[in-house]
């Protein structure tokens, strides 16, 4: 379905393939890359991300494509995102983070690398599970949800979501999350966000 509007009435079933050695998937609707300049203030750093983008660099942290179905209740949305891998000072490259506006759930199935995926409620309770090639992740309705690549490779994750669950940034913005994830003697950690 080239072109034109996504809608319940004209949205036809058609085969996606995830290319298992690429994670490439065809074909994809909405596609979205997220650079240093994007999201520097959610990094507890933020002059260390001064500092890379004043070098006259901005990573790509990360990206995500979205096989998009219409935004409406009983459809579902997948897709697949990378995160790069590196650190702004001494935390790792994550996802911006949300809450979706409705109480709906999201499953993450990780593809290739390692890292976290952190979740919380929004009276603060922190959860994080190992995402790595085969983990599945299952984010309740209510969690905030970020993911972090700790990987010394690109971490690679596909994800499904009700299609009308809606994306809240808000709050993250605000307070980030409870946990940050750094790079400490070489190994990552989990430790309290300072300005949480
Ligand atoms: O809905 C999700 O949780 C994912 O599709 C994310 O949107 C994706 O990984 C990018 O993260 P964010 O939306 O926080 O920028
Ligand atoms: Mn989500």
């Amino acid at each position: 379905m080239a072109g034109g509007e996504i809608t319940v009435s004209n949205f036809k079933p058609e085969l996606v393939t995830l290319d298992l050695k690429t994670y490439v998937m065809q074909p994809f609707r909405r596609g979205k890359q997220i650079k240093l300049s994007d999201l520097k203030e959610y990094f507890s750093d933020p002059e260390a991300a001064d500092q890379i983008l004043s070098e006259g660099k901005n990573p790509i942290i990360y990206e995500y494509y979205e096989y998009a179905t219409p935004e409406a209740e009983g459809h579902l949305t997948f897709g697949v995102t990378t995160i790069y891998l590196g650190k702004v000072g001494k935390e790792y490259y994550m996802t911006r983070g949300h809450y979706h506006d409705k109480d709906a759930a999201e499953i993450y199935i990780g593809l290739s690398g390692r890292g976290l995926l952190l979740m919380q409620t929004k009276e603060g309770e922190a959860v994080y599970l190992d995402l790595k090639p085969g983990g599945i992740g299952y984010v309740p309705p209510g969690w905030g949800h970020r993911t972090i690549n700790t990987s010394g490779e690109k971490l690679v994750f596909f994800f499904i979501y009700p299609s009308d669950a809606g994306h809240d940034y808000e709050l993250v913005k605000e307070r980030g999350f409870a946990k940050i994830v750094i790079e400490e003697n070489g190994v990552p950690k989990v430790v309290d966000n300072p300005r949480f």
